[in-house]
């Protein structure tokens, strides 16, 4: 056992080999129990990782099972220096290992998360020309949408066209099989409820498609007098309220997994997927619902019996008025939604008083969550 020079409470105080690793204890008391394969293969230095890219180099499932950490020191920086019985040498900072233990499993979105509710109202907002300009401004807008999953978009330019370079300030668009953008309006002959006045419920796009559309760019051009109001809902808000009210109902709908099905002439798409996804560390990472397009397996009737009563007390909080955001968008305003979070309807409406006409499109989970981190690095935002 050896002691740490440094004062920093992120430097490790102690670290003491034990037969099967290195029990590593940082200044502020915490400590950790590594495994010596786990620090081996983990190693940094260039016999291991390509110095440039960083990429493992050696391949880590044939490193000896039997390994053992034959001496560690936590030197005067407050590192962790290691030997290896087979000979390798690495050392470690204190800050990389604490962070491995505190974050095992990559953030989605980096910052923490505000539950909201229909009372919320000071969901982040973004300006058009602010975005287009400004690399920072962009960084807000993630910011936001990786706290509350709803972004207000202002000031945009009411024609067609003004949506796409807006997105694209994010990353690529999503091109699917209805293209890159879709206009949202009433047709003469409908493919989905969508294009109709009807209302639409709390629902969730396209949990049909693999991978289901991370987020939505929305853009209003036309707004009918009456009705056609935007509804809003935490997902994530009301699972967690399911998880505290029904824990049995919970389980349920992060264990049952229904099919959510479209079809078209030119176009069959099906995913299956539970109601409420869990993350590995236990904490809701996506909420599908989506009433139109999903199909139950035919599976025991005991467990579909205990699935249906599920879905009924999941979909009562997200149907609850005291859950819905309701916002009347006008021509110039937009949104963006995380449609892995945040549920979305709308009211019917009268399209003898105007025309409602929005368009939107989508983007993957992967070009957002990389644009805020890496942005987040440039301006140096920190967690
Ligand atoms: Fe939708």
């Amino acid at each position: 056992m050896r002691n740490g020079a440094s004062g920093s409470d992120i430097a490790i105080a102690e670290a003491e080999v034990g037969p099967s690793g290195v029990t590593v204890v940082w200044h502020d008391g915490r400590r950790h129990a590594f495994h010596a394969l786990w620090l081996r293969e983990r190693s940094d230095s260039p016999d291991n990782r390509d110095p440039g890219t960083g990429l493992r180099v050696t391949q880590a499932a044939f490193l000896p099972l039997d390994i053992r950490v034959t001496a560690a020191e936590a030197d005067e920086d407050g590192g962790l220096s290691l030997q290896f019985s087979d000979g390798h040498a690495c050392r470690y900072e204190a800050r990389d290992l604490l962070a491995a233990v505190t974050r095992p499993w990559p953030d989605d979105m980096a910052g923490v998360k505000t539950l909201w509710d229909g009372a919320v109202r000071d969901l982040p907002e973004a300006n058009y020309r602010h975005v287009l300009e400004a690399e920072g401004a962009v960084l807000n807008l993630l910011d936001g949408l990786a706290r509350t999953g709803a972004v207000m978009v202002r000031d945009m330019p009411v024609e067609e066209g003004g949506l796409e370079p807006f997105a694209e300030r994010v990353g690529p668009i999503r091109t699917t099989n209805w293209g890159r953008v879709t206009d949202v309006r009433c047709i003469a002959n409908p493919y989905d409820l969508t294009v109709t006045p009807r209302s639409l419920s709390p629902h969730v796009d396209n949990p049909y498609r693999l991978p289901g559309p991370g987020y939505i760019f929305l853009e209003c051009l036309e707004m009918s007098e009456r009705g056609g109001e935007s509804t809003l809902v935490d997902g994530f808000c009301a699972a967690e309220r399911l998880r505290r009210s029904d824990p049995a109902a919970f389980q349920v709908l992060t264990q049952v997994a229904p099919t959510f099905r479209h079809a078209e002439d030119e176009a069959i798409l099906e995913h299956a997927g539970p109601l409420i996804e869990l993350g590995y560390d236990g904490s809701v990472r996506r909420v599908r619902f989506s009433n139109r397009t999903e199909q139950v397996p035919p599976l025991d009737p005991d467990r579909l019996s205990a699935y249906y009563g599920a879905r009924q007390a999941f979909a009562g909080l997200l149907f609850a008025p005291d859950m819905t955001l309701t916002v009347k968008l006008r021509p110039g305003d937009g949104m963006v939604l995380d449609n892995f979070r945040v549920l979305h309807g709308r009211t019917a409406f009268d399209p003898a008083t105007g025309d409602r006409h929005l368009r939107h499109c989508y983007m993957d989970r992967d070009v957002v969550s990389s644009r805020q981190k890496v942005l987040r690095r440039r301006f140096g935002r920190s967690g």
